[in-house]
């Protein structure tokens, strides 16, 4: 093996650990996470969902800037091996994966942006003794969480279209 295939597939499980941990992370917070916090008493449930949601979204950060920037040397290293041969599929594929990896890092800039300050503040409000979670904060919480089950479905969705890549 050359040192050109040993940094390409370095760099392509790098891509695939960073898809791991984001595309993983919103499985997890949706199907096992957020529920395990709702049955919890309400003062404990809202604030380790916060608490989860914070570390959630520090991976989140570190796997979306390696996603880009590990994907951007996957195709300049097939380029450099096949001396910019793709086939039109490849092209294509790639063009639509990028799309959707765009709408998936806006949905979730609006998750970190407009909904997460928004539940930090409301959660701060709530005192130990909360028998119930607050309307507001259920409110904020719900829009994030659809904006988690959109990104869990796209997540899927551009994994298939990558490992169709691969296979060009
Ligand atoms: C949620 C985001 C992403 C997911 C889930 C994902 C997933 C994958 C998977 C599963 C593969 C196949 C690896 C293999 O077995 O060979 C792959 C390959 C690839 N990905 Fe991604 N990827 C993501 C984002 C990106 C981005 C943002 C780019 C470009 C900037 C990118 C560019 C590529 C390229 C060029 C390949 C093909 C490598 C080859 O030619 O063999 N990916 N991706």
């Amino acid at each position: 093996m050359n040192l050109l295939s040993i940094l390409q597939s370095v760099n392509l499980w790098l891509h695939l650990i960073s898809m791991a941990v984001w595309v993983g992370g919103m499985a997890f917070f949706l199907f096992v996470f957020g529920p395990a916090a709702h049955s919890l008493a309400p003062a404990d449930g809202i604030r380790a969902l916060n608490h989860g949601r914070q570390s959630f979204q520090t991976l989140s950060w570190i796997a979306i800037n390696l996603l880009f920037l590990t994907g951007v040397l996957n195709f300049l290293f097939r380029a450099a091996a096949s001396g910019l041969h793709f086939g039109t599929a490849y092209y294509s594929i790639l063009t639509v994966k990028l799309l959707l990896f765009l709408a998936m890092t806006f949905h979730y800039s609006l998750q970190a942006f407009k909904y997460a300050p928004r539940i930090a503040s409301l959660t701060a409000q709530t005192g130990d003794g909360i028998e119930s979670w607050p309307e507001p904060l259920l409110a904020a919480w719900r829009k994030w969480f659809t904006l988690l089950k959109i990104n869990t479905t796209l997540g899927a969705i551009v994994l298939f279209l990558g490992l169709g890549l691969s296979g060009r």
